[in-house]
């Protein structure tokens, strides 16, 4: 084949390859075949430059920096929208009058017809024109004012999800297609921490961040910030398939190869269908990967778009029905902090009530001290605060402007004394004038809650109270996780009655819940409706569960909570070990010991080397585990569990330790003795291959001999070898194979970096067992497999609820046969 041929066929192959993955979600070869076949394209063109195809995917690397953009005229102007709000009352309850009202105009200008509608989100990006001549890309422009924008052609070919060419059948003559040039939320988070890594500055939010990605004079720099593009519109064409409604316009741009929001738009009969979609999606919007400020509705069919036409610059047959911004400005009126249940303390911004994303937000946390410093918040600022769904509130920015400052005199009466080295030292006219009322926030040395002191571990930003089970507040906030929904899952027993039992001394540790009676419990309302009178017109702090119990006849409430209570008994190991709050055990952890061990016996046991093999375990919460067990305290805290009637379940044992913990991976996680897995295979060798040889051949290293002479060390080993003797041998509790995978005919993503495997391996290891692997996750997606720093697949797999696999699960589940 000669070059140019060769150069035509990679060129629409990969732009097929590519399509296929990033639009369709249905990837048709691997990722290192696409590298393969994209090197030899970028070799052919590098020798016949001239050959070079103006839909190469090379292109989307970018190319040399511009000196700025040219402008272009908009044959069709870039108009607006006008906007409509749904307030929504102290009760979540929408008014919808204004959409309403759009609802009337347009039925007004159609005589009285009934419109169908579509709604789609309203993307909060930037809006790009995409001018296409035979199918292939040849222009794209910002709106600039509307009439004219910029040329930012270069920095859009570098966007993935844009056609380069488009794809289908009936591809057209000349098409100019409207849509939004946005970045992921994942993708923003993670350039923000580039940024900061990199000492660079950050982006506010994910618009101004695709607003700089896209107006960058070197595309190469465009190419590495990860864009996104939606199609939403064609705001011409010539030839190819004609179409009567926007529906099928957008079906039309899907087929030409372009993005949609996929599940997130749809058509309808009326605008009661219109503003209950707007209602989902505005529940939907904290788990969306991107984000949008409202839903964009627009009369459906074309003829009828035309009857109603224009009012200056916007359409009259679309309305932006926007949503409840989710940041707004108020004012800092104390920073407190807060103790949680590891003692960390959390600055809290105590706020100026606002209203924000739907409800009234009085506490906005800034993280830890090294946020609140970075961002500088301090008493009397001004900040945008920023609610998005059920995460807590937090500080976005301050308004420096706006932050309080001393009168100008106040400044100078400081300078006293050698008035030159102080004029020296005077900032300049602006900062003299911006000397601020209030100091630079730092925590305070002592725990407000329990008077101990506040520490800081050496790199860690959180600091913590050092009063452990001391101070009320870590008290109160671990029983509050011990009893929460994914821990024991205490039904009727809510934050505040803990806190209410723990402020009063009836309960300090765990087993005193299940000493709770009658009389306790109405002690504990009796102080609390007393505490309840003072405060009703302060805040009302009182939860749901309280109120409710006030309306229950006497002492059935208790009744309720005792019932709760002796209900979660027999707690699966899993959440058992998850309750007891250790540090760094969350589900997924607390889920890898239960079906490693099998039994709460042999997790007290666990010898650290040993935790520190299992898949989702590394050295820190291995040490993590096995400290949290050496205390004699845990140890009578779980004792004082069972002694109350607390029966953790047993489980059968599918991550045996036989197929993880390998003499050689332990001995290379042993205490005081680092050294590598190889290295620790050949001692194993030469040992004989047994313990006994590990702690008594004379012939081994001078090294190993002197670490294996200390008693501890020998007796470590003694019980490594006792534990691992006890536990059931391999395979024993998996499910015997009759030849069919369970992962047969199923869908994995793969994301993050596994333990063990690499990814090809994974990949190999599943499709040998009859599995697909596609890049992206979508509804079709079966099981997502995630490692270390998985990112926003996860996420999204999390959004869509699809079952998120660890290396040791994907393992069990290739073994397990149908
Ligand atoms: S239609 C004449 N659809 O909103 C119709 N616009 O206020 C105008 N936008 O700058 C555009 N999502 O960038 C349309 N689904 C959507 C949209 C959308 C976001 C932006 C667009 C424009 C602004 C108009």
């Amino acid at each position: 084949m000669n070059p140019n041929e060769r150069i035509r066929e990679l060129t629409e192959r990969l732009n097929r390859y590519a399509y296929e993955y990033h639009t369709l979600d249905a990837p048709t070869i691997s990722d290192a075949e696409y590298d393969r076949l994209y090197r030899e394209l970028e070799a052919l063109e590098a020798a016949h430059p001239q050959l070079k195809l103006p839909d190469s995917p090379t292109l989307r690397v970018g190319g040399a920096p511009l000196d700025g953009f040219e402008s272009v005229r908009h044959e069709v102007p870039m108009l607006s929208l006008s906007n409509a709000f749904s307030p929504q009352d102290a009760d979540g309850v929408f008014n919808h009058a204004e959409m309403l009202a759009f609802d009337e105009r347009v039925r007004g200008g159609l005589d009285g017809r009934q419109p169908e509608y579509v709604i789609e989100p309203k993307f909060d990006g930037l809006a790009v024109s995409l001018l296409y001549g035979n199918g292939v890309l040849l222009r794209a422009a910002t709106r600039g004012d509307g009439a004219v924008g910029e040329d930012v052609t270069l920095n859009v070919k570098t966007i993935a999800g844009v056609p380069l060419r488009l794809h289908g059948a009936e591809i057209p003559d000349m098409i100019e297609v409207r849509g939004e040039v946005l970045m992921l939320k994942a993708d923003f988070a993670a350039l923000n921490q580039r940024q900061e890594a990199a000492g660079q500055k950050l982006f506010a939010n994910p618009r101004n961040a695709a607003a700089g990605s896209l107006r960058q004079l070197d595309s190469r720099i465009t190419a590495q910030r990860k864009l996104h593009f939606f199609a939403y519109g064609i705001a011409r064409q010539e030839g190819g398939l004609t179409v009567q409604e926007h529906i099928q316009e957008l079906a039309y741009l899907r087929e030409l190869g372009f993005s949609l929001p996929h599940g997130h738009f749809g058509c309808f009969k009326n605008i009661g269908e219109v503003l209950g979609f707007y209602e989902q999606m505005l529940q939907k919007r904290p788990d969306l990967p991107y984000e949008i400020d409202g839903m964009v509705v627009k009369v459906n069919r074309l003829a009828e778009q035309r009857e109603l036409g224009f009012i200056s610059r916007a359409p009259r047959w679309a309305v932006a029905h926007k949503f409840p911004a989710e940041e707004a400005l108020t004012v800092v009126e104390a920073i407190d902090v807060q103790v949680g249940r590891t003692g960390a303390v959390t600055p809290v911004a105590r706020l100026q009530p606002v209203f924000v994303g739907g409800v009234t937000v009085t506490n906005a946390t800034l993280h830890n001290e090294g946020e609140a410093q970075r961002k500088d918040v301090r008493v009397g600022d001004t900040v945008a605060v920023r609610r998005a769904g059920d995460v807590i509130p937090e500080v976005v920015r301050v308004v420096f402007e706006r932050r309080p400052v001393r009168p100008a005199e106040a400044v100078s009466d400081g300078i006293q004394g050698d008035m030159f080295a102080a004029l020296a030292e005077r900032p300049s006219e602006s900062e003299q004038a911006a000397e601020p009322v209030y100091p630079r926030y730092r925590l305070p040395e002592h725990c407000p809650i329990c008077g101990s002191r506040i520490e800081r571990e050496e790199g860690e930003a959180v600091a913590r109270c050092s009063g452990g089970m001391l101070c009320r507040a870590q008290r109160a906030q671990g029983l509050i996780h011990f009893a929460s929904r994914k821990a024991m899952d205490i039904e009727g027993l809510g934050q505040r009655q803990i806190e209410l039992l723990v402020a009063q001394d009836l309960v300090t540790r765990f087993a005193d819940l299940y000493r709770l009676d009658i009389p306790a419990l109405q002690q504990m309302k009796e102080q609390a409706d007393q505490a309840g009178k003072a405060d009703e017109t302060a805040d009302g702090a009182f939860s749901d569960g309280l109120k409710a119990a006030k309306k229950q006849p006497p002492v059935k409430w208790a009744q309720n909570i005792l019932a709760g209570i002796e209900a979660s008994k027999q707690p699966e190991l899993a959440r058992f070990l998850f309750a007891l709050g250790i540090r760094h055990v969350g589900e997924r952890t607390a889920k890898s010991l239960a079906q490693a061990f099998g039994t709460l016996d042999r997790v007290r046991r666990a010898p650290e080397p040993l935790l520190a093999c299992l898949p989702d375990i590394g050295s820190v919460v291995a040490q993590s585990v096995a400290g949290f067990f050496a205390q004699s305290a845990q140890q009578e805290m779980i004792d004082g569990l069972l002694a109350a009637g607390v029966v953790p379940q047993e489980q059968p044992v599918t991550l045996p330790l036989a197929r993880y913990a390998e003499p050689a991976k332990w001995l290379s996680r042993l205490p005081d003795f680092k050294i590598s897995e190889k290295r620790a295979a050949a001692l194993w060798e030469l040992a004989g291959q047994s313990i006994a040889g590990l702690l008594d051949d004379n012939a081994l290293a001078a090294e190993w001999q002197q670490w294996r002479s200390l008693p501890h060390n020998r007796r470590l080993l003694l019980d490594i070898e006792a534990f691992l003797r006890e536990m059931p041998s391999e395979n024993a509790a998996l499910p015997e194979n009759t030849g069919i995978s369970a992962a047969a005919g199923k869908t994995f993503v793969l994301t993050g970096t596994l333990p063990t495997l690499k990814r090809d391996e994974a990949q190999a290891m599943i499709e040998a067992a009859g599995g697909r692997v596609s890049g992206s996750v979508s509804k079709k997606t079966d099981y997502v497999v995630a490692g270390e720093a998985a990112g926003s697949k996860l996420e999204k797999a999390q959004a869509l609820g699809v079952a998120v696999l660890d290396e040791a699960q994907l393992k069990i589940l290739l073994a397990e046969a149908v």
